[in-house]
């Protein structure tokens, strides 16, 4: 097991019996259980500030959903400050961003990882407009290409508080969890970053209180 994933907390589904496991399995329960009239495939993960914990989130459900035996996808749609190659210990050398610049399609950018079902779209190289890509046609094309390859497809967002990036990803997808750091995270700006999300198409589907500090079955529903 790799250095990252015990420091950013994947550790949690590698150890199946862990309290944290089973809460990250719950998580992804209680998506599914908010997702099942509407069909919803493609979750952002999203959060009103940075280090919130969104991309150990989208991680650790990403792989709760591959270990139940469905077809994921996680796209790292970070493409200012991305975690996912690390996490997952992947080359970044091409990624989401390569694939927005017309220079790859899916199949090609999407990697295996330890874990049978679950595949990864990192990031890619820092492109200059990030933004840009991200509203592209190409993303959305994107998204429904791997809507009808995989069963899931789990989001990792820029902080609401970063960029624009966030929403314009958010508005692309069926569903959106927003992540809140127990403790921390002001009640205005969560409530701010809900009413963001919630004046465009996407539907919040549920928020995750999210703490830092030891593992010992942070997240909560
Ligand atoms: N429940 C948790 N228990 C312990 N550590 C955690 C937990 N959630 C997140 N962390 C740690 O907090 C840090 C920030 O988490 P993470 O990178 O997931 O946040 P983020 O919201 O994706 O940040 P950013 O806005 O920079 O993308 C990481 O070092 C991660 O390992
Ligand atoms: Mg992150």
């Amino acid at each position: 097991m790799s250095r990252w994933m015990r420091n950013r907390g994947l550790i949690a589904t590698l150890s199946p019996g862990s309290g944290a496991a089973d809460k990250y399995r719950r998580l992804k329960t209680g998506i599914e259980w908010s997702c099942r009239d509407e069909g919803m495939k493609t979750i952002a993960i999203a959060s009103a500030e940075p280090g919130e914990g969104k991309s150990t989130t989208s991680s650790n459900i990403a792989v709760a959903y591959a270990n139940a035996g469905r077809r994921v996808l996680l796209v790292d749609t970070d493409l200012r400050s991305p975690v996912q190659h690390r996490i997952f210990e992947l080359p970044n050398d091409a990624g989401l961003s390569t694939a927005l610049a017309g220079r790859a399609g899916l199949d090609k950018i999407a990697s295996r990882t330890a874990f049978a079902n679950l595949q990864v779209v990192c990031a890619g190289p820092m492109p200059p407009n990030p933004s840009e890509l991200l509203e592209s046609d190409a993303m959305s094309e994107l998204l429904a290409a791997a809507k009808s390859r995989y069963d899931i497809v789990i989001v990792d967002t820029t902080s609401m508080a970063a960029a624009a990036d966030a929403m314009i990803v958010a508005d692309k997808c069926d569903g959106a969890v927003l992540v809140i750091r127990r403790g921390k995270t002001k009640l205005d700006a969560v409530l701010k970053a809900k009413e963001t999300l919630s004046s465009g198409r996407v539907k919040v589907v549920g928020a995750v209180f999210n703490r830092r500090g030891r593992w010992t079955g942070s997240p909560s529903r």
